[in-house]
């Protein structure tokens, strides 16, 4: 069992209640400050955030959508320092934007084009504001700043070379025009979840990829109907498909007909078009914070999917390490990668971080989860010495490198457990229990038709609204499982909470007893605090939002097992009993979970991380007024946020992302 956490009594604070005010509420006695928001300069000379449409050069400026991030501590000689508590790192998500019609329409005066072509200079604006950001940031008397023209800043966006590493690099499915070789590729997009290596590098998940690719409605029959079209359908790219943005119509130039992904040279390879483009895409990507000197590197062995978190377990010296990941998509699966290198202490300060990632990152076995209806389940490998994947009739693999880029393909083949979509993963440093989000799946049905599927074990509601009352489609407020790993590939899960609102049904919905200090819907984010042990919950809800705007809640939660059995009855549109048996975790108590946080309006809160002291933390407000109708892009009166200007930080009232630190005005740490 768990040891009890050291220090101050933790959650001594009042619950933050449901809120639809347009601010950041945090408990009495803590402050939060904005810190780094949307178009804030990151390097010496470039000009203020105008926050009016007309800003350029988004490649040195904060990037939209801030979400995942991680700390990195520096000493007074700017270098790494993992003790240091007031001068550090952000490396920070800037995963998409808010868009409508194809234009992200804050980012331009009059809100863009909402037609083909799409202007070039709308394009590279777009571009530019995805990828990640590294700041510095410091506390200097008394007070949380980023520093705007530190040399050790810098930004990575969709454009930025960056090599493929791992068993698909140089594979002949990720040959194209940029690299004939199939070893690089530009730029990284959809960066959600984060996670941070053992020898202080940061690993960013790209989620949402396949997204930003357009596919000619022949495309198939110009592949021959070749099996790269059962990967693109698999990975959400049918033919006729069109691109969340239209950068490809930016111009002739290839920095846009790259987002084209159809087959339009005439090379057998693909090394004269960007037929493979996207298969460049869809990894965990490792990059160092400390030196942007260095490339960054797609980690093809830790899988190719909608990547959330990457967290890893336990580091033993003399064992190996391992990584767990989600993918988030309506029924896909959760995984793990164990390193075939034994973990030495002594790379945790090797001066080469990226080579220490190629030691650890680039070979080894990935699994993906079983989950039986008897509390255990199974790890099982993905790898062609598995006769499902090597005689599997959906799809023929050729190497390790093509199980890395069709990774759901060989998950498919081994029957994996399809999950209420995977969000952030995150270990418990207690005890090294795995904890996933399943944010909520409208594909679960009592009464499955079409891409439907039945509750199961770990995944055992189905109900349309939030009282239960209907209770035959959906998951709409969401879960979070556990897992504890075995010594053989196995495991024991539990359901640790089920989202639900304060006074539904305790049998069906609200089964782990929330109240009104504790309930949320839709948990995504998820960080345990290595300083206090805190599990932070955030949502990304749109159930609850009539009621309250996303929020962030601290838990202290106890261990797989500590529940019991509870077996939901459903009936069946024909009459027919369908009883699911699960396992669950204790009630919740407002001693084990309270609200700490609610975000302004339009929101998802995202992304939390610490310094080491855990007397500062940083979290992330994402999207905040993306309910905006773009036709009021220059009518502020109909905004429907007007955070953070109206927290008194920056110019204009369009909203914008940002980054906040939160303190606590004893200067204890958070979450006592
Ligand atoms: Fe980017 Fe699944 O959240
Ligand atoms: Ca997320
Ligand atoms: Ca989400
Ligand atoms: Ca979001």
């Amino acid at each position: 069992a768990p040891a009890p956490a050291p220090g101050p009594k933790l959650l001594g604070f009042d619950a933050v209640p449901k809120s639809l005010a347009d601010n950041v509420l945090v408990p009495a006695g803590y402050t939060a400050s904005v810190l780094f928001a949307l178009g804030d300069p990151m390097a010496a000379g470039v000009a203020a955030f105008k926050n009016d449409g007309t800003d350029t050069g988004f490649d040195q400026r904060a990037g939209d959508h801030h979400d995942g991030m991680e700390w990195f501590g520096l000493g007074a000689d700017g270098r790494r320092n993992d003790s240091a508590t007031e001068r550090g790192l952000l490396g920070i998500n800037h995963e998409a934007t808010t868009d409508e019609k194809l234009s992200s329409f804050f980012l331009h005066a009059d809100g863009g084009t909402s037609t083909l072509p799409r202007p070039a200079a709308e394009v590279d604006k777009e571009v530019d504001i995805h990828g990640v950001a590294v700041i510095e940031v410091a506390k200097t008397a008394g007070k949380w700043a980023y520093v705007p023209g530190s040399a050790l800043n810098f930004r990575l966006t969709a454009l930025t070379p960056i090599d493929i590493a791992g068993p698909a690099r140089g594979h002949a499915q990720l040959v194209t025009k940029y690299s004939p070789q199939g070893t690089a590729t530009r730029g990284t997009l959809n960066n959600c979840g984060t996670g941070k290596t053992p020898w202080g590098t940061f690993l960013t998940g790209e989620e949402n990829w396949f997204g930003y690719f357009t596919r000619s409605a022949t495309d198939d029959a110009a592949r021959g109907n070749d099996k790269s079209v059962t990967s693109l359908r698999r990975y959400g790219r049918n033919q006729g498909a069109a691109s969340r943005h239209g950068w490809e119509t930016g111009g002739t130039a290839d920095k846009y007909q790259r987002w084209n992904n159809s087959k339009t040279g005439t090379s057998a390879d693909g090394s004269d078009d960007y037929r493979n483009e996207m298969n460049g895409f869809g990894y965990i990507v490792e990059a160092d914070p400390y030196d942007k000197t260095r490339r960054a590197k797609k980690r093809t062995a830790l899988g190719r999917f909608a990547h959330e978190s990457a967290a890893f377990g336990k580091v033993v010296a003399g064992q190996p390490l391992t990584v767990y990941m989600g993918d988030d998509s309506r029924g896909e699966y959760i995984y793990k990668f164990v390193s075939n290198a034994l973990w030495s202490d002594a790379d945790a300060n090797a001066a080469d971080r990226l080579a220490v990632g190629d030691k650890y990152l680039d070979s080894g076995k990935l699994y993906v989860a079983k989950f039986n209806a008897d509390g255990t389940g199974q790890w099982v490998e993905l790898s062609l010495a598995n006769s499902a994947i090597a005689n599997y009739s959906a799809y023929k693999f050729a190497d390790a490198g093509d199980i890395a880029i069709n990774t759901r393909l060989a998950a498919d083949a081994v029957g994996a457990t399809k999950m209420d979509r995977p969000e952030w993963n995150a270990v418990n440093p207690a005890n090294g229990e795995i904890y996933f989000t399943l944010t909520n799946n409208s594909n679960r049905s009592v009464n499955p038709t079409g891409s439907q599927y039945l509750p199961d074990a770990a995944n055992p509601r189905a109900y349309t609204d939030m009282k239960g009352t209907s209770a035959q489609n959906g998951n709409p407020n969401g879960h979070l499982v556990r897992l504890k790993d075995g010594t053989a590939n196995n495991f024991t899960w539990d359901v640790y909470l089920f989202g639900a609102e304060a006074g539904a049904d305790g049998g069906m919905v609200n089964i782990s007893a929330l109240t009104a200090e504790n309930d949320f819907s839709s948990p995504d984010g998820l960080v345990f605090s290595k300083a206090t042990g805190i599990c932070w919950i955030q949502t990304d809800d749109g159930a609850y939002t009539d009621v309250t705007n996303c929020m962030m809640l601290a838990a202290i939660p106890g261990q797989v097992g500590d529940g019991g059995k509870k077996t939901l009855s459903y009936t069946k549109a024909d009459g027919s009993k369908l009883d699911v048996t699960t396992y669950v975790g204790k009630a919740a108590t407002p001693s084990t979970l309270k609200r700490f946080l609610v975000g302004p309006k339009g929101c998802e809160i995202t992304g939390m991380a610490e310094t080491p002291d855990g007397k500062a933390i940083f979290v992330n407000i994402q999207h905040p007024g993306e309910s905006t109708p773009m036709a009021s892009v220059t009518d502020p009166t109909k905004y429907q946020s007007q955070w953070p200007a109206n927290a008194g930080y920056g110019a204009g009232k369009r909203p914008r992302s940002a980054t906040i630190v939160i303190t606590k005005n004893d200067g204890g740490v958070i979450g006592s």
